[in-house]
């Protein structure tokens, strides 16, 4: 099978050890190994000797087996798989990957949850990571996404901060895996930006059903750029086939202690049933003229752009259809960045996203290494060449004898402008330098509002007994306080229903935000519905 769907296959097959029931055992340097039972001794009741290579090489590599876990999202699943363009982006961009649609490209999905560490359970409220990457013929493009469209925070400044809080308590490291304890909450309530994210993760779409029922967002808007530079603002969402659906509480609970490995053992059971999960990616385009025509920035990654003002257009189908053989060279190993993107595209000024170009490839020198782009995961299956060099657990042995650009030696690489090499969005900045962001960044409840009207009652009821078991585990009233007044300027009666449940805590009188009315536009399953 030729297709480039397989090309990723192909590649890592180069990398597989032969099978072990095939070659006899031998010590990592190719030494066959006579017993790898016993060690060796200075008499059978005698000391063990410090000789044995066999023995020593086996406990001390063992010692070393563990790498950091990730800072978030330590715990994930993975599969790969492949995306096929059905419409194509046409004179909006140039990446092939949005614009060619004979092409079978290999995929990629990490899936994770955030707070917990690497054995924690599948099914806690907490937002999904959906990381994924396409391999095209231009290079790796990541979309490093959730399965909830906004964020905490606007500016990755704050992600130490918003990390620290939500994490298990530094004094104690509880709770493993939930935002249900005072640090959290106290955070939340000092940062009137988090609201709207706060929404979201009470609802149900922090407990979902599976991976294979999750929507995937890219959160930030990026730039796609056509063939003179002009750019075109975008935010991208998958959408599953299967719909988007969630557990209820009382089951998300139960499965936590009976199966804490749900989620990750659905996406495998499907994948080698050849039940293949398969999403569309969706795009939002915004004019570059129309950046401003919106009463919220699209820099800020609190606000969703609602689909009554912008629709989202299906343009591709992903399908993962092959679990990893390895979990920790495909799945623990793998290396995400939301600055792979390709030729066509480019970031917006979004700060948190700035940060995130730069933290995502910071942690991964300390958890992989330096050369963590040459492990087998994190290749791209187009030719590359670079200038980078040496490096803890370098493997490439580059045949050119010069490591920099130009020379006058003919070696390569050479720099390929006339090749449709990346380039930038020709933006026009120009601005005073001071830590302050735009005037829009300022308002925090209306999107949190509009969220909530979306809901039926049921879903209402459902993030009010989330909030009231969220702060039920809070010890300090004034941090309960605290957010139950934020609660307020949502919607009155949801505040009243989380205070009444709290022993100190007083319910607020209505709020000026009360009962305000707003078209906002469902992102459930992607269908169109108006809620006023
Ligand atoms: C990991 C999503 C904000 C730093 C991840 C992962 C996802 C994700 C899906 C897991 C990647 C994997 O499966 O390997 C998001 C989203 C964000 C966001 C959607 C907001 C829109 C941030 C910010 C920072 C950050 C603001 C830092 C300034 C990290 C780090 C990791 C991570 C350090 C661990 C990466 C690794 O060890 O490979 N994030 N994140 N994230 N994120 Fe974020």
């Amino acid at each position: 099978n030729t297709t480039m769907g397989d090309a990723k296959q192909r590649q890592m097959e180069g990398y597989r050890l032969e099978e072990n029931s095939k070659t006899p055992l031998t010590t990592y340097f190719g030494a066959k190994v006579e017993n790898t039972d016993i060690a060796l001794r200075a008499g059978s009741r005698g000391p063990t000797v410090l000789e044995d290579f066999h023995n020593r090489e086996k406990i001390s590599h063992f010692d070393h087996e563990r790498i950091p876990e990730r800072v978030v999202h330590a715990r994930g699943a993975g599969a790969f798989g492949e995306f096929k363009l059905h419409t194509a982006l046409t004179g909006i961009t140039t990446a092939k990957i949005l614009t060619d649609t004979s092409k079978i490209t290999p995929a990629y999905v990490r899936f994770s949850t955030v707070n917990g560490s690497r054995g924690s359970a599948d099914s806690v409220r907490d937002p999904r990571g959906f990381a994924s990457r396409l391999y095209t013929e231009e290079g790796n493009w990541d979309i490093v996404g959730n399965n909830i469209p906004v964020f905490f925070i606007q500016d990755a400044i704050k992600f130490p901060d918003l990390v620290h809080a939500v994490k298990p308590e530094p004094h104690n490291e509880i709770p493993q895996a939930q935002t249900a304890h005072d640090n959290a909450w106290d955070f939340m309530s000092l940062h009137p930006q988090s609201t709207h994210m706060q929404q979201w993760v009470l609802s149900d779409r922090a407990i979902p059903r599976s991976f294979r029922h999750m929507q995937g967002f890219g959160v930030h808007t990026f730039r796609l750029l056509d063939a003179d530079g002009k750019s075109t603002f975008v935010k991208f969402h998958w959408t599953p086939h299967l719909g988007t659906h969630s557990l209820v509480w009382d089951e998300a609970l139960k499965l936590a202690g009976q199966d804490p490995d749900f989620h990750r053992r659905d996406l495998y059971d499907a994948i080698e049933a050849g039940s293949y999960p398969k999403w569309e990616l969706g795009v939002q385009l915004v004019k570059e003229e129309d950046e401003h025509n919106f009463d919220f920035d699209l820099l800020d990654s609190t606000k969703i752009i609602p689909e009554d003002l912008v629709p989202v257009k299906n343009i591709g189908t992903l399908t993962l259809n092959r679990n990893p053989d390895d979990y920790f060279t495909e799945v623990e190993e793998v290396a995400f960045c939301t600055s792979h993107i390709v030729p066509g595209m480019d970031f917006s000024s979004d700060p948190l996203l700035a940060g995130r170009n730069f933290s995502y490839f910071d942690t991964q020198i300390s958890r992989i290494g330096v050369n963590f782009p040459d492990i087998p995961v994190n290749k791209p299956v187009c030719p590359f060449a670079t200038n980078l060099s040496d490096g803890h657990m370098q493997t490439q042995s580059k045949k050119n004898r010069t490591r920099y650009h130009p020379n006058r030696h003919d070696a390569l690489p050479v720099t390929a402008p006339q090749h449709g090499g990346f380039r930038p969005y020709a933006e026009v900045v120009n601005g005073i330098k001071e830590r302050m962001h735009g005037p829009k960044f300022n308002e925090f409840i209306n999107q949190a509002q509009l969220f909530y009207n979306s809901m039926s009652e049921t879903e209402q009821q459902h993030i009010i007994s989330a909030a009231q078991f969220e702060l039920s585990k809070c010890f300090e009233t004034q941090v309960q306080q605290a957010a139950v007044e934020r609660f307020n300027m949502i919607n009155h009666e949801f505040a009243k229903a989380v205070a009444e449940s709290l022993t100190s805590v007083t319910v607020p009188a209505p709020a000026k935000y009360h009962n305000q009315k707003s078209a906002f536009l469902s992102q459930v399953n992607g269908k169109s519905q108006t809620f006023t």
